[in-house]
């Protein structure tokens, strides 16, 4: 009866942490991201393609490790940052090459070395109710540990234990040498305790997330005044100034599309060659302004027209980027996607389709280090039969905004991989749906079952010794 008890107090646990699930997924606004791995051996269930603005809910995430704990390693760290938004990732592990300047140098290198999941956006609710999640995935309870404890401890492969590790997040956002030391700081940990579990040879699967995101909608864009005069453009540059500014399109007065690339570089296949043209030198630069009739934004669309003479020998040429915004209910956010980009050249018209890789919050700048319609292309043409196919476009460190600008300087760039490798960023995000959906309805399904079972009228009665 003990036993039955206790079965039916895990599943009213249960059954709380799914309805809270039903409630997040309304009432998710808070979002951070959630990274999984396994040490040598062991793979991770594979996930299906993201969708742009999808966030994860406590379902969702509770039936992946239910998936995922049938093959990985029932020893699980789990590391519990006090706050972190992906765009820590892409701010502080160096993009652009620069790994020198990475704060999570053992994150990355173990990240290549191992099967993992990255999920972007998991709703903070779900995040913090986790150790609780785990708790009863693993039927184990937690323990709160640091990497001195850990290096006493005898862990054994075949018993499970859910270890949690708090990690600190500087208080204040503004201040971004302290935040990065922070995220080192705790990178530098994740190693350590990653080597001690690697000298117990004992199998893992570990998972990197936190409480709070480190940075809300409301607070981007005084975070990104604050910085003042470190402007994110420069901070492209490693703390270089950018060499010039970027195309700006005003309508009535105001800034609302911004354009910057190293290089924007356009081809076209003739007699078996392709002849190419950097159409740089006539877009950026001292003294350069190009013409850009045509252009227009409006709180839901926009489109950025930059008209060229003279381009690998046609009169008019047209380089276009049309842009759009919508409200992802899902993610509570809006989003914007680079829809299209298109080139018209004596009245003819190349459309390349952005798909849906090319997107970043609408209040955020997209920024990508290699935009291309044929190496990793993230452009392809409209259709097999469009002008698309005889073209060729590649954009070096490109940046755009075509919506929510304020002033002269680009918001917050949300990256295109950060430190990720493409593979993980390709498979990242839960949304086998059906799958889920019918998981859920057969866990609930179960889970009203074991709920009927309450207090066994016919036992003995509970006695309660009265002496003294
Ligand atoms: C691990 O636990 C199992 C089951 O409790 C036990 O049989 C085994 O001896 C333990 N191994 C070590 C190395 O302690
Ligand atoms: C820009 O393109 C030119 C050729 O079009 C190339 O020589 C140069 O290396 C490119 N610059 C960068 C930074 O990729
Ligand atoms: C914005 O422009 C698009 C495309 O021209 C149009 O379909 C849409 O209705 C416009 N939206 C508003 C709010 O004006
Ligand atoms: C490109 O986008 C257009 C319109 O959005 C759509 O009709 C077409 O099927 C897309 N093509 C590809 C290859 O995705
Ligand atoms: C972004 O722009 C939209 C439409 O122009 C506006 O409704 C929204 O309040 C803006 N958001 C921010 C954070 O400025």
């Amino acid at each position: 009866m003990a036993a039955a008890r206790m079965l039916s107090a895990r599943s009213a646990l249960r059954l709380v942490a799914l309805l809270l699930g039903v409630f997040a997924a309304g009432q998710c606004t808070e979002h951070v991201p959630l990274l999984m791995w396994t040490s040598d051996g062991f793979s991770l269930p594979s996930q299906s393609d993201p969708a742009a603005g999808h966030s994860v809910s406590m379902s969702e995430l509770q039936s992946y490790l239910n998936t995922a704990f049938r093959s990985t390693p029932h020893n699980v760290l789990l590391f519990l940052q006090d706050k972190l938004s992906v765009d820590d990732f892409t701010k502080y592990a160096g993009v652009f090459g620069n790994k020198q300047g990475s704060a999570f140098p053992n994150l990355e290198s173990t990240l290549q070395s191992s099967s993992s999941l990255l999920l972007p956006s998991v709703c903070s609710m779900v995040s913090s109710s986790l150790p609780m999640l785990l708790q009863d995935e693993l039927n184990t309870s937690p323990l709160y540990m640091d990497p001195d404890m850990l290096a006493q401890l005898r862990l054994n492969a075949s018993v499970p234990a859910l270890l949690i590790f708090s990690l600190p997040y500087s208080s204040s956002g503004a201040d971004m040498m302290s935040v990065k030391e922070v995220l080192s700081g705790n990178d530098e940990m994740i190693g350590q305790v990653l080597r001690i579990m690697g000298s117990q040879s004992v199998p893992y699967t570990a998972i990197y997330t936190a409480l709070r995101p480190s940075r809300l909608m409301e607070e981007v864009i005084p975070d990104v005044h604050s910085v003042g005069a470190r402007s994110l453009l420069q901070y492209r540059h490693e703390g270089s100034p950018a060499p010039y500014p970027p195309v700006e399109f005003k309508e009535r007065g105001s800034a609302c599309i911004l354009l910057w690339a190293k290089n924007l570089t356009v081809s076209e296949y003739r007699s078996g060659r392709w002849e190419r043209h950097n159409l740089s030198p006539k877009t950026f630069g001292e003294g350069v302004s190009p013409k850009l009739e045509g252009s227009f934004c409006n709180a839901t669309h926009s489109r950025l027209v930059l008209n060229y003479e003279d381009i690998l020998g046609y009169r008019s040429f047209k380089l276009i980027f049309v842009m759009s915004q919508r409200h992802y209910k899902v993610s509570a956010r809006r989003w914007f996607t680079m829809d299209q980009v298109q080139l018209e050249y004596d009245r003819k018209t190349a459309s390349f389709n952005g798909s849906r890789g090319i997107y970043a919050p609408a209040e955020y700048s997209y920024r990508c280090h290699s935009v291309t319609s044929f190496r990793y292309p993230l452009l392809t043409p409209r259709s097999a039969k469009d002008n698309a196919n005889d073209w060729r476009i590649s954009f070096d460190d490109f940046q755009i905004q075509g919506f929510n600008v304020t002033g002269k300087e680009f918001s917050y760039a949300s990256d295109c991989a950060g430190f990720f490798t493409p593979g993980i960023w390709m498979g990242l995000l839960i949304s086998a749906l059906m799958v889920l959906l019918l998981t859920y309805g057969l866990h609930m399904i179960m889970q009203l079952h074991t709920m009927d079972r309450f207090d066994d009228p016919k036992g003995p009665a509970i006695s309660v010794p009265q002496s003294e």
